[in-house]
């Protein structure tokens, strides 16, 4: 039996004290096994773009099916993604592919400390960079880091140092006392792990003009950011170049892929050109490959992220005013297609700090309420921060208004109870 009940520790919805047993996808939607249907707001935890079942991620496996299922063999189609994405990334000079976000932030780091011959990596309170060791640590009550999951060596404390979202001055003095001994600074350029958190005005050009000064490598985690708010990723957005830069989830429309990118002479360290490792059987494997070629086809469409970015202000505006029109305390965040929903706060959330309270029992009114009349939210947590949310390009405007019409009789349900 699977540990825990579930394959992935996120997919325990604890709200539920279960997980949400999925059937099937299409577009907007999930099917559970009785056959209801759910308009899908997790949406593969962001990796689904284009929405579920879309025929040209069909068209694109069934093209790698028919060559054969082959992994661990490198093709033109390889080389035609990797020249694709040095086009729309401007940071981009080199690419290698891998299958998980987790092993592209660690490989980044790995080159980070090969080239600049530290061991430290600076890292921010709460951003998410997936479950390798080198990235599980966390601050205590105190404010020392230590390990934030079981079996991580406590001795990788003393290469990680952490800082706070949008703190300047805290940023500054970490980098004033330990500068010399830092590798690489690694972020995610908006902290949509944590809903939606972008950086304050002049942070990234701050943070980049320091690492530049300090011989830092500056590493963009784009796993969940990528291909959401501007093709090019937020560094497009922000006009901020990062040295390195991580990629997975949209880039394959929920296929397994993943890419790190960056300046040619980091990325030529690699082997065989140099010593820094990193293979896999799986990387690239051609069905993800195929896929993300046919969805960067479709999200190259000209005009489609400002058309993105409209649909998402006016999505949030009317969820923000279903709470406020029923008196519900909570904040909406949004950019692009993804966004957070912060119970029990109605001001401006600018790191995790702000969420630490949130009010779970009104998030789990909300969501569960939401979750009995068809629209699916994923809570990771019940405790802490909440997760993220997001929608995908096919929640139409008739998907995304019957979405807002469940919610706001969700809303007044709650307010109801509450009176
Ligand atoms: C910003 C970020 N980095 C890295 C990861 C890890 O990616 P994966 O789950 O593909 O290992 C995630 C996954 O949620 C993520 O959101």
């Amino acid at each position: 039996m699977l540990a825990g009940g579930v394959s992935a520790s996120m997919r325990y919805y604890p709200y539920l004290q279960r997980p949400f047993y999925t059937a099937r996808g299409e577009g907007p939607y999930l099917f559970d096994n009785e056959g209801n249907r759910f308009i899908d707001f997790n949406t593969s935890n962001g990796a689904a773009i284009l929405g579920h079942k879309h025929p040209a991620i069909r068209e694109a496996i069934i093209e790698a099916l028919d060559a054969g299922t082959i992994a661990a063999a490198e093709t033109y189609h390889h080389q035609k993604l990797a020249a694709r994405l040095c086009e729309i990334i401007d940071s981009a000079e080199r690419v290698r592919f891998a299958s998980t976000g987790s092993e592209v932030t660690s490989v980044a780091v790995r080159l980070a400390r090969h080239v600049t011959g530290r061991k430290k990596i600076l890292k921010f309170d709460g951003h998410f960079h997936g479950l390798t060791d080198t990235f599980l640590y966390r601050r205590d009550e105190s404010g020392a880091v230590i390990p934030s999951a079981g079996g991580v060596p406590e001795a990788g404390a003393d290469e990680v140092v952490m800082s706070a979202w949008n703190d300047v001055d805290a940023f500054d003095a970490m980098i004033d006392q330990q500068g010399n001994d830092i590798a690489a600074v690694i972020l995610e350029p908006v902290h949509f792990n944590a809903g939606c958190i972008p950086p304050i005005d002049g942070f990234l050009e701050h943070i980049r003009s320091r690492t530049s000064a300090a011989g830092i490598v500056l590493i963009f985690d784009e796993v969940l950011s990528g291909f959401r708010v501007r093709l090019g990723g937020m560094e497009e957005f922000y006009g901020v170049r990062p040295d390195l830069s991580t990629w997975a989830k949209a880039i394959a429309n929920g296929l397994p892929l993943a890419a790190l990118t960056g300046r040619a002479d980091l990325m030529e360290e690699l082997i065989p050109n140099g010593p820094v490792a990193h293979s896999g059987t799986y990387s690239g494997h051609l069905h993800s490959v195929l896929a993300s070629i046919a969805t960067l086809e479709e999200l190259s469409q000209p005009g489609l992220f400002n058309q993105i970015e409209e649909i998402g202000k006016g999505f949030y505006s009317q969820l923000q005013d279903t709470f406020d029109r029923h008196a519900i305390p909570a904040r909406v965040q949004g950019m692009g297609t993804r966004f957070g929903i912060y119970f029990g706060r109605t001001e401006p959330v600018t790191t995790v700090a702000d969420v630490q309270n949130h009010d779970h029992d009104l998030n789990r009114q909300f969501y569960l309420g939401c979750m009995d009349r068809g629209v699916y939210f994923h809570a990771y947590t019940h405790t802490g921060p909440p997760g993220h949310a997001g929608f995908s390009l096919a929640h139409t405007d008739d998907v995304l208004g019957e979405a807002l019409n469940v919610m706001d009789s969700v809303a007044a349900d709650i307010a109801r109870g509450r009176n």
